[in-house]
């Protein structure tokens, strides 16, 4: 097992990483001082593969325990969910001593954060991610939220957890697309903050995508480092850790434009990040080498790496004005400065499609 701590004052928290942990989530969260009843919050095909491992480790530990279902997918991740789970919160007669646990990726665990946060003004919540991503990014650093018609993530907190626990064992059962996805976030990582750990994904990128057990527990491990580092630095996004969406403003606008149903978060951001790094490249701050090196990288991920030819650049880069953190008609993107390193600079649409515009576009899906 290896642990990485969050620090954070008194919010700090220890994320435990390893193989077959699920058993031993009861005694965790003792060693974390954690009492009170327990509501475990999952989704039907999540909970049928591993509640009942873990309600079973929370028996043995002596906690009693509930079990609230939502439906699956990121379209439930809503208020009406949101609602059903409160009112399981509720019949149970949960009070404030009360701790959530997120069993599942982020929907879950932002869904039940977000529940955390706000059922009898803040009860305690331990995250346990099942997915790559919800690993590497969702389930660590405290943002929570449910999403509302006009927008994702509208309605949220920041809210920490008090425990993360990821077993590795989970993984064998995510569909290779999702593991994929998930991989996306891990190379953004790395481009924007360690470039050694950008040499180690290109060397094990290969029993990466093999889901070998070794790499993927390393890679998980120090993105979780990556990370805790940024969000202690700047915990509610005053600054820095808007660097955590390199990637991400074409990312968000490519799935909002294909309605969520095209690509996976993880796949857009994929795609958002080659982007990002040809504007940087653009200002002359990434070389063409390094350019090709996050591009391959994608690739060999098994990640889409160019805006479909079917999607005009004027549509997404539209959408991205019209999105809340554009401001005078500027958007702010995270560029990389080398791998490694970033920086921010604001962008008209005019100048974005200028520089996108002039790059090779791959021809669109059959
Ligand atoms: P997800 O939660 O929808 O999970 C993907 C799919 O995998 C679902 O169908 C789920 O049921 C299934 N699944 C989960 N674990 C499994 C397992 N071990 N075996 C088999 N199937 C499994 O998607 P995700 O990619 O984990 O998370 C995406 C969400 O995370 C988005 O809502 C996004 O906004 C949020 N997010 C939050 C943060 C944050 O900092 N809070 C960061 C990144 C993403
Ligand atoms: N996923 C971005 C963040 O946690 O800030």
């Amino acid at each position: 097992m290896q642990t990485v701590t969050v620090n954070l004052g008194q919010r700090s928290y220890p994320i435990e990483l390893g193989e077959g942990l699920l058993s031993r989530v009861g005694e965790l969260m003792k060693a974390q001082g954690i009492g009170g009843r327990v509501g475990i919050v999952s989704n039907p095909p999540v909970a049928d593969l591993y509640a009942e491992e873990l309600r079973e480790s929370l028996r043995e530990a002596g906690y009693e325990t509930a079990l609230v279902l939502i439906p699956e997918g990121e379209a439930h991740k809503n208020t009406a969910s949101l609602g059903s789970i409160y009112d399981a919160l509720v019949e149970h007669r949960f009070d404030r001593s009360a701790t959530l646990i997120a069993l599942g990726g982020g929907v879950i665990g932002d869904i039940t954060g977000f529940a955390a946060a706000t059922f009898l003004r803040g009860v305690g919540y331990v995250q346990i991610p099942t997915t790559l991503l919800a690993q590497v990014d969702a389930s660590v650093g405290g943002k929570t939220a449910v999403n509302h018609d006009q927008g994702k993530n509208l309605i949220g907190a920041f809210h920490q957890p008090r425990l993360v626990v990821i077993d590795m064992k989970t993984l064998r059962t995510l569909p290779e697309r999702e593991f994929a996805a998930g991989m996306a976030e891990v190379i953004k990582h790395a481009v924007i903050q360690d470039a050694g750990y950008f040499g180690f994904l290109e060397e094990e990128m290969d029993a990466l995508a093999r889901m070998e057990a070794a790499a993927v527990e390393e890679a998980v491990a120090v993105s979780c480092r990556i990370k805790a580092a940024v969000v202690e630095q700047d915990e509610r996004e005053e600054d820095r850790r808007a660097i955590l969406n390199f990637g991400h403003t074409i990312g968000h606008a490519l799935e909002a434009f294909t309605g969520y149903e095209r690509f996976l978060h993880g796949e857009a951001v994929a795609i958002g990040m080659i982007q990002a790094a040809a504007l940087s490249a653009g200002q002359g701050l990434l070389s063409a080498a390094e350019l090709e090196r996050i591009e391959t990288l994608v690739r060999r991920a098994g990640l889409p790496w160019r805006i479909p030819d079917d999607i005009a650049l004027e549509d997404l880069v539209a959408g991205m004005a019209l999105d809340k953190k554009s401001h005078a008609g500027k958007i702010k993107f995270v560029l990389c400065e080398g791998i490694g390193s970033t920086r921010f600079q604001w962008f008209s649409a005019t100048e974005i499609v200028q520089e996108l515009a002039s790059r090779p576009r791959p021809a669109p899906k059959r």
